[in-house]
C-alpha cells in the first residue's frame, strides 16, 4: 500500500478530482495549506495565489491506494494539475504500513478502498 501526497494549485482541485474519479479513485482527503517551492513563492504572484509573505495557498491531497492503483493515481493527478508553469505542484509517495476501517475493523487492502 502507498500513501500519495500531492500539493497542487487550488484552482486545479476540481480537474484533479474529475481525473481521479475517471480512474475510479474515489477516496481522498483534501486540506488547504500554505507553501512555496524553489522559487520561494516569488514568481507565482501572477497566478493570483499570493497570500501572507511568500507563502502561497495550495491544496494538499492525501490518497491511500493499493499498489496497482499507484500509477493510475499519479497519472490522474498530473493530467488534472499540469499546466507546464512553475508552481504546478509536487507528488510524494510513501510506503503505507497499515489501514484500518474503524467501522468494521477490516485491515489492509480490504480496508483501503
Ligand atoms: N521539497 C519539498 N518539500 C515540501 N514541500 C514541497 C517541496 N517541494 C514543493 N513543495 C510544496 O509543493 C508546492 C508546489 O511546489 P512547486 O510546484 O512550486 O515545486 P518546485 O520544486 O518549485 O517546482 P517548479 O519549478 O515547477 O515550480 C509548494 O508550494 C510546497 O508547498
Ligand atoms: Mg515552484
Amino acid at each position: 500500500m502507498k500513501l500519495v501526497i500531492a500539493i497542487i494549485q487550488p484552482d486545479k482541485l476540481e480537474e484533479v478530482k474529475e481525473e481521479l474519479y475517471k480512474a475510479e479513485i474515489n477516496l481522498l482527503t483534501v486540506s488547504e495549506v500554505l507553501g512555496h517551492g524553489r522559487q520561494k513563492g516569488i514568481t507565482e504572484v501572477y497566478r493570483g495565489h499570493k497570500e501572507t509573505g511568500n507563502l502561497l495557498r495550495k491544496v494538499r491531497l492525501e490518497i491511500a491506494v493499493n499498489d496497482h492503483f499507484l500509477e493510475p493515481t499519479i497519472k490522474a493527478i498530473v493530467r488534472g494539475a499540469k499546466t507546464g508553469e512553475t508552481g504546478d505542484g509536487k507528488i510524494f509517495i510513501l510506503d503505507l504500513k497499515e489501514c484500518i476501517r474503524i467501522r468494521t475493523e477490516e485491515r489492509g487492502s480490504t480496508a483501503i478502498g
